[in-house]
């Protein structure tokens, strides 16, 4: 039975969840997951999808909140393996409620290229032109909650 969950900084599913991000998201790209960058995450909203209660982690994403009224929607990873059963939609569906439950109205993200159909999908909007980062083209896109 899969399921959503909110993760806790730090905790063991925290960790998973880093390391969840580092192979499906930066390893890719040749980037590296530096522990410099745990402190700031300790700001951010963690959220995962199990495969039961004491199961693995096959998904998550992590939220970091702007300013009172935006958070920004980072680093979507679904396993390899699960991908294209719907679970990325369902984590972004959750994070959603969680992010306007916690009061922000407005979710922004840096979207890849390849991946802007799927946001195009789950109602998110393009914002301006594309721009590039470390060689890699990303399109900015909103969703008003
Ligand atoms: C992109 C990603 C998060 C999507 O999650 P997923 O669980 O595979 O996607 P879902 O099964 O929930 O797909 C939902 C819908 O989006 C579509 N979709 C999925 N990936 C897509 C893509 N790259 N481009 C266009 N449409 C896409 C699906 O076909 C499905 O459409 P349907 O409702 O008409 O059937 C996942 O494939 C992933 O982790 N990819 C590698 C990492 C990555 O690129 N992350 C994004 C960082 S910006």
């Amino acid at each position: 039975m899969r399921k959503m969950i909110d993760i806790e900084f730090g905790s063991t599913r925290y960790n998973e969840l880093v390391e969840l991000r580092y192979k499906i998201l930066l390893e890719p790209l040749g980037l590296k997951f530096l522990d410099s960058f745990r402190p700031e995450e300790a700001k951010y909203l963690h959220i995962g999808c199990i495969e039961s209660l004491d199961g693995k982690l096959i998904g998550g994403l992590i939220l970091a909140p702007l300013d009172d009224e935006n958070i920004r929607l980072m680093q979507v990873a679904v396993d390899t393996v699960y991908q294209g059963e719907g679970i990325g939609r369902e984590l972004i569906i959750y994070a959603e409620k969680r992010a306007k439950n916690a009061g922000f109205s407005t979710i922004i993200m840096h979207a890849m290229l390849s991946v802007v159909g799927f946001y195009e999908k789950i109602g998110y909007s393009i914002e301006g032109d594309m721009f590039e980062e470390q060689g890699i083209t990303f399109m900015k896109m909103v969703k008003k909650l």
